[in-house]
């Protein structure tokens, strides 16, 4: 019973600017008064997307040590606010204007397209991955799969009818069909234990950056908002569309490197469950929710849109990193 070793909540991580130091000194001292102060800062920067990350986390699992009543503390959430308000800016800015018709079926007939010789990040790691570049995949990929569909999973009382039972369909799958040990948030926890790194609950958040961060918190800012759930619903859309081909190219990699079987059982997992997953998604669920909502289809293909850019910024910033020689994590 691995998981009932591993600590359950997160450690505070150490401040990285202005605005995480704030958050922390809030979290552990009660600073701050009736505002904290939300200095300029680009919003794809270690400190805003770290300060984020840990006003969302009060939402999880939250810190050990600290009060879970901070959850609802309106100075942090008003500090939250207008965190998520410049985050979005950014990301509608790299996404670019949506034309102004958009169709999610065409969206995601685009998403299908796997170019044979693609260059991102899962093709580098099938055919010239190192064990150690898969290990700082894992180590960063982490911050989110320690709570794979958890934000997603906000978007529930926000459907009905068979938009709502097709997206529980996907989500009772990702939490294990009814068994604990099945989780894929405890699957990515073997495969950790597995290539000899820490498992606790976001061990490596210290170690994040930037653009580790930002795929998360889009998520997390996605769910926790009901007039982003057409967002929502887009993102996990494009989640489950790309995932069995790149989760096949990295098990490739893997099988490549003769790595333990827990590393190839994750990915191997997502090859087969997600190309249910995205059957289901694409005319149960995008499907009936634009029969349903129509007026939102425009928030789907921004919510897949968005998928893709956070994504691209990961591959770049770890791509980047192994180019340069430095270390992926801070
Ligand atoms: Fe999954
Ligand atoms: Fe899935």
């Amino acid at each position: 019973m691995r998981s009932a070793h591993t600590r359950s909540a997160a450690e505070l991580p150490s401040a990285r600017g202005p605005l995480s130091d704030q958050v922390i000194a809030r979290l552990t001292q009660g600073s701050g008064g009736n505002s904290l102060e939300v200095a300029d800062a680009d919003p794809f920067d270690d400190d805003t997307q770290l300060a984020l990350y840990v006003c969302y986390e009060l939402h999880y699992r939250g810190f050990v040590d600290v009060d879970d009543e901070h959850e609802w503390d309106p100075v942090l959430l008003t500090f939250r606010r207008e965190l998520e308000r410049r985050f979005m800016g950014a990301v509608r800015d790299s996404v670019g204007a949506l034309p102004t018709t958009v169709s999610a079926d065409d969206e995601m007939a685009e998403l299908s397209v796997e170019p044979i010789d693609g260059e991102g990040l899962s093709y580098e790691l099938r055919d010239n991955g190192t064990w150690e570049q898969f290990r700082d995949l894992f180590a960063l990929r982490s911050l989110y799969h320690h709570k794979e569909a958890d934000p997603h999973a906000w978007a529930i009382p926000r459907l009905r009818h068979q938009a709502k039972a097709a997206f529980v369909a996907v989500e009772f799958d990702e939490f294990g069909a009814g068994r604990g040990d099945a989780v894929h948030q405890e699957l990515f926890t073997d495969l950790m234990g597995a290539a000899g790194l820490r498992t606790d609950y976001l061990a490596y958040l210290d170690d994040a950056p930037w653009w580790a961060l930002a795929p998360v918190n889009l998520m997390s800012c996605f769910g926790l908002h009901r007039s982003l759930r057409g967002a929502t619903v887009g993102h996990l859309a494009a989640t489950e569309i790309t995932s069995p081909p790149g989760s096949q190219r990295l098990l490739a990699g893997l099988e490549r490197l003769d790595a333990p079987e827990s590393c190839r059982h994750f990915y191997r997992e997502h090859v087969e469950a997600d190309a249910v997953h995205e059957q289901i998604l694409r005319t149960d669920v995008v499907g009936s929710l634009i029969l349903d909502e129509p007026a939102l289809e425009r928030d789907i293909v921004f919510g897949m849109r968005a998928f893709l850019a956070m994504e691209d910024a990961f591959g770049e910033g770890l791509r980047g990193s192994w180019i340069e020689g430095i270390p992926a994590m801070a």
